[in-house]
Protein backbone atom coordinates (compact mmCIF):
# COMPACT_ATOMS: atom_id res chain seq x y z
CA UNK A 1 0.00 0.00 0.00
CA UNK A 2 1.75 3.21 -0.93
CA UNK A 3 1.55 5.33 2.36
CA UNK A 4 -0.08 8.07 1.09
CA UNK A 5 -2.77 6.51 0.36
CA UNK A 6 -2.77 5.22 3.75
CA UNK A 7 -1.85 8.82 5.27
CA UNK A 8 -4.98 10.51 3.28
CA UNK A 9 -7.65 7.75 4.16
CA UNK A 10 -6.56 7.67 7.91
CA UNK A 11 -7.22 11.73 7.84
CA UNK A 12 -10.47 11.21 5.99
CA UNK A 13 -11.65 8.53 8.52
CA UNK A 14 -10.22 10.24 11.53
CA UNK A 15 -12.43 13.62 10.32
CA UNK A 16 -15.62 11.88 9.05
CA UNK A 17 -15.66 8.86 11.33
CA UNK A 18 -19.15 8.67 12.38
CA UNK A 19 -20.19 8.86 8.41
CA UNK A 20 -17.65 6.23 7.45
CA UNK A 21 -18.77 3.72 10.48
CA UNK A 22 -22.41 4.13 9.43
CA UNK A 23 -21.21 3.19 5.67
CA UNK A 24 -18.93 0.88 6.97
CA UNK A 25 -21.03 -0.98 9.08
CA UNK A 26 -24.67 -1.26 7.86
CA UNK A 27 -24.48 -4.91 6.78
CA UNK A 28 -21.20 -6.38 8.32
CA UNK A 29 -22.37 -10.07 7.75
CA UNK A 30 -23.47 -9.57 3.95
CA UNK A 31 -20.16 -9.61 2.78
CA UNK A 32 -20.22 -13.47 2.32
CA UNK A 33 -23.46 -14.76 1.86
CA UNK A 34 -23.51 -17.86 1.13
CA UNK A 35 -26.23 -17.34 -1.51
CA UNK A 36 -23.86 -15.39 -3.88
CA UNK A 37 -22.76 -17.87 -6.17
CA UNK A 38 -25.11 -17.75 -9.79
CA UNK A 39 -27.90 -15.62 -8.21
CA UNK A 40 -28.83 -14.76 -12.15
CA UNK A 41 -31.64 -13.20 -13.08
CA UNK A 42 -32.57 -13.42 -16.99
CA UNK A 43 -31.34 -10.64 -19.16
CA UNK A 44 -32.21 -11.91 -22.68
CA UNK A 45 -36.64 -10.49 -21.91
CA UNK A 46 -36.19 -7.36 -20.07
CA UNK A 47 -36.82 -4.06 -20.95
CA UNK A 48 -33.58 -2.59 -19.79
CA UNK A 49 -31.31 -5.01 -21.91
CA UNK A 50 -32.81 -4.03 -24.73
CA UNK A 51 -31.37 -0.51 -24.27
CA UNK A 52 -27.79 -2.29 -23.41
CA UNK A 53 -27.79 -5.20 -26.59
CA UNK A 54 -25.24 -7.60 -25.88
CA UNK A 55 -24.51 -10.50 -22.72
CA UNK A 56 -23.75 -8.45 -19.38
CA UNK A 57 -23.24 -9.58 -16.40
CA UNK A 58 -22.11 -7.87 -12.97
CA UNK A 59 -19.45 -9.41 -11.35
CA UNK A 60 -18.98 -7.77 -7.71
CA UNK A 61 -17.23 -8.29 -4.22
CA UNK A 62 -18.53 -6.37 -0.98
CA UNK A 63 -17.37 -6.42 2.37
CA UNK A 64 -20.18 -5.15 3.77
CA UNK A 65 -22.84 -4.70 1.07
CA UNK A 66 -22.48 -1.09 -0.16
CA UNK A 67 -20.78 -2.51 -3.45
CA UNK A 68 -23.70 -5.07 -3.38
CA UNK A 69 -26.15 -2.44 -3.40
CA UNK A 70 -24.87 -0.94 -6.41
CA UNK A 71 -24.02 -3.84 -8.36
CA UNK A 72 -27.59 -4.56 -7.92
CA UNK A 73 -28.52 -1.70 -9.21
CA UNK A 74 -26.51 -1.78 -12.49
CA UNK A 75 -27.70 -5.31 -12.74
CA UNK A 76 -31.55 -3.82 -12.99
CA UNK A 77 -30.79 -1.34 -15.31
CA UNK A 78 -28.83 -2.74 -17.54
CA UNK A 79 -30.53 -5.99 -17.44
CA UNK A 80 -27.55 -7.97 -17.00
CA UNK A 81 -27.26 -11.31 -14.91
CA UNK A 82 -25.02 -10.57 -11.52
CA UNK A 83 -22.13 -12.39 -9.17
CA UNK A 84 -21.17 -11.88 -6.40
CA UNK A 85 -17.06 -12.91 -5.78
CA UNK A 86 -16.86 -14.53 -2.55
CA UNK A 87 -13.84 -15.34 -0.24
CA UNK A 88 -12.76 -19.25 1.16
CA UNK A 89 -12.03 -17.51 4.43
CA UNK A 90 -15.04 -14.71 5.24
CA UNK A 91 -14.19 -11.14 6.32
CA UNK A 92 -15.08 -10.59 10.05
CA UNK A 93 -15.51 -6.89 11.64
CA UNK A 94 -11.72 -8.19 12.91
CA UNK A 95 -10.46 -8.76 9.59
CA UNK A 96 -12.12 -4.73 8.48
CA UNK A 97 -10.35 -2.74 10.90
CA UNK A 98 -8.03 -0.22 9.21
CA UNK A 99 -7.21 0.82 12.19
CA UNK A 100 -5.41 -2.26 12.83
CA UNK A 101 -2.24 -2.38 11.87
CA UNK A 102 -2.07 -6.33 12.36
CA UNK A 103 -5.85 -6.79 11.12
CA UNK A 104 -6.00 -8.82 8.09
CA UNK A 105 -6.70 -6.55 5.72
CA UNK A 106 -4.23 -4.11 6.61
CA UNK A 107 -1.92 -7.24 6.30
CA UNK A 108 -2.98 -8.08 3.05
CA UNK A 109 -3.12 -4.54 1.31
CA UNK A 110 0.29 -4.02 2.59
CA UNK A 111 1.49 -6.66 0.72
CA UNK A 112 0.63 -6.84 -3.20
CA UNK A 113 1.18 -10.75 -4.01
CA UNK A 114 -1.91 -11.52 -1.26
CA UNK A 115 -3.93 -13.73 -3.10
CA UNK A 116 -6.90 -14.54 -0.85
CA UNK A 117 -8.84 -17.78 -2.04
CA UNK A 118 -11.83 -17.40 -3.80
CA UNK A 119 -15.06 -19.23 -1.91
CA UNK A 120 -16.62 -20.31 -5.07
CA UNK A 121 -15.51 -22.46 -8.40
CA UNK A 122 -14.55 -19.46 -11.09
CA UNK A 123 -17.18 -18.07 -13.40
CA UNK A 124 -17.08 -18.53 -17.11
CA UNK A 125 -17.39 -15.43 -18.75
CA UNK A 126 -16.80 -16.28 -21.99
CA UNK A 127 -20.56 -15.98 -22.93
CA UNK A 128 -20.97 -11.62 -21.65
CA UNK A 129 -19.56 -8.96 -24.00
CA UNK A 130 -19.82 -6.76 -21.17
CA UNK A 131 -18.32 -7.42 -17.82
CA UNK A 132 -19.32 -4.76 -15.08
CA UNK A 133 -16.65 -5.17 -12.63
CA UNK A 134 -17.26 -3.73 -9.01
CA UNK A 135 -14.89 -3.65 -5.53
CA UNK A 136 -14.71 -1.42 -2.68
CA UNK A 137 -11.82 0.53 -2.59
CA UNK A 138 -9.41 -0.42 0.42
CA UNK A 139 -6.51 1.60 1.18
CA UNK A 140 -6.98 3.33 -2.42
CA UNK A 141 -6.43 0.05 -4.21
CA UNK A 142 -8.50 -2.87 -5.26
CA UNK A 143 -9.20 -5.30 -2.43
CA UNK A 144 -6.70 -8.38 -2.88
CA UNK A 145 -9.34 -10.88 -3.67
CA UNK A 146 -9.90 -8.88 -6.99
CA UNK A 147 -6.20 -9.60 -7.83
CA UNK A 148 -7.13 -13.39 -7.09
CA UNK A 149 -10.83 -12.96 -9.35
CA UNK A 150 -8.99 -11.22 -12.37
CA UNK A 151 -6.20 -14.08 -12.60
CA UNK A 152 -8.22 -16.46 -12.59
CA UNK A 153 -11.37 -15.62 -15.03
CA UNK A 154 -10.71 -15.09 -19.20
CA UNK A 155 -11.86 -11.87 -19.62
CA UNK A 156 -10.05 -11.96 -23.16
CA UNK A 157 -13.58 -11.18 -25.01
CA UNK A 158 -15.40 -8.98 -22.58
CA UNK A 159 -15.74 -5.10 -22.40
CA UNK A 160 -14.76 -4.84 -18.39
CA UNK A 161 -16.69 -1.28 -16.98
CA UNK A 162 -14.87 -1.25 -13.15
CA UNK A 163 -16.91 0.33 -10.58
CA UNK A 164 -15.85 1.21 -7.09
CA UNK A 165 -17.54 2.38 -3.86
CA UNK A 166 -15.66 4.08 -0.97
CA UNK A 167 -15.75 6.64 1.71
CA UNK A 168 -14.39 9.32 -1.01
CA UNK A 169 -11.59 7.52 -2.70
CA UNK A 170 -11.50 7.74 -6.21
CA UNK A 171 -11.33 4.30 -8.52
CA UNK A 172 -7.48 6.16 -8.83
CA UNK A 173 -5.11 3.67 -10.03
CA UNK A 174 -7.00 0.80 -8.95
CA UNK A 175 -8.35 -0.41 -12.06
CA UNK A 176 -5.06 -0.34 -14.12
CA UNK A 177 -3.67 -2.31 -11.86
CA UNK A 178 -6.09 -4.93 -12.14
CA UNK A 179 -5.97 -4.72 -15.82
CA UNK A 180 -2.33 -5.61 -15.96
CA UNK A 181 -3.26 -9.06 -13.59
CA UNK A 182 -5.74 -9.44 -16.12
CA UNK A 183 -5.85 -11.96 -18.98
CA UNK A 184 -6.60 -9.51 -21.92
CA UNK A 185 -10.51 -7.36 -22.42
CA UNK A 186 -11.06 -4.02 -23.39
CA UNK A 187 -11.29 -1.65 -20.12
CA UNK A 188 -13.43 0.83 -19.68
CA UNK A 189 -12.22 4.03 -17.52
CA UNK A 190 -15.12 3.20 -15.01
CA UNK A 191 -15.16 5.22 -11.91
CA UNK A 192 -16.77 5.50 -8.23
CA UNK A 193 -20.35 5.14 -7.85
CA UNK A 194 -21.75 7.05 -4.51
CA UNK A 195 -23.54 4.21 -2.43
CA UNK A 196 -26.68 7.07 -2.34
CA UNK A 197 -26.41 7.17 -6.23
CA UNK A 198 -30.18 7.48 -7.89
CA UNK A 199 -31.27 5.63 -11.04
CA UNK A 200 -30.30 8.19 -12.98
CA UNK A 201 -26.98 8.40 -11.86
CA UNK A 202 -26.68 4.42 -12.50
CA UNK A 203 -27.86 5.04 -16.16
CA UNK A 204 -25.00 7.96 -16.63
CA UNK A 205 -22.54 6.04 -15.36
CA UNK A 206 -23.53 3.21 -18.00
CA UNK A 207 -24.11 5.05 -20.89
CA UNK A 208 -20.57 7.16 -20.66
CA UNK A 209 -19.18 3.81 -20.12
CA UNK A 210 -20.53 2.17 -23.56
C1 LIG B 1 -9.87 -2.10 5.13
C2 LIG B 1 -10.61 -0.94 4.55
C3 LIG B 1 -9.93 0.05 3.88
C4 LIG B 1 -10.62 1.12 3.32
N1 LIG B 1 -9.91 2.06 2.63
C5 LIG B 1 -10.58 3.12 2.08
C6 LIG B 1 -9.87 4.11 1.34
O1 LIG B 1 -8.66 4.05 1.12
N2 LIG B 1 -10.58 5.17 0.86
C7 LIG B 1 -11.94 5.29 1.06
O2 LIG B 1 -12.51 6.27 0.61
N3 LIG B 1 -12.63 4.33 1.73
C8 LIG B 1 -11.99 3.25 2.23
N4 LIG B 1 -12.69 2.28 2.89
C9 LIG B 1 -14.15 2.36 2.93
C10 LIG B 1 -14.81 1.46 1.88
O3 LIG B 1 -14.24 1.65 0.60
C11 LIG B 1 -16.31 1.78 1.75
O4 LIG B 1 -16.96 1.68 2.99
C12 LIG B 1 -16.96 0.85 0.72
O5 LIG B 1 -18.17 1.42 0.27
C13 LIG B 1 -17.23 -0.51 1.30
O6 LIG B 1 -17.84 -1.30 0.31
P1 LIG B 1 -18.53 -2.69 0.66
O7 LIG B 1 -19.63 -2.38 1.67
O8 LIG B 1 -19.08 -3.16 -0.62
O9 LIG B 1 -17.50 -3.58 1.24
C14 LIG B 1 -12.02 1.20 3.46
C15 LIG B 1 -12.71 0.20 4.16
C16 LIG B 1 -12.02 -0.87 4.69
C17 LIG B 1 -12.78 -1.95 5.40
Amino acid sequence: MRQIDRRSFLALAEASLTAFALAGCSSQNSSTSPSNASSQQPSAETDASSAYPGKSIVVYFSATGNTKGIAEKIAATTGSDIYEITPAEPYTSDDLNYNDQNSRTTQEMNDPSARPALGDDSIDLSPYTTVYLGYPIWWGDAPRIMSTFVESVDLSSATVVPFVTSSSSPIGSSAKNLQSLANGGTWKDGGRIDVSASDDDIKDFVEKNK
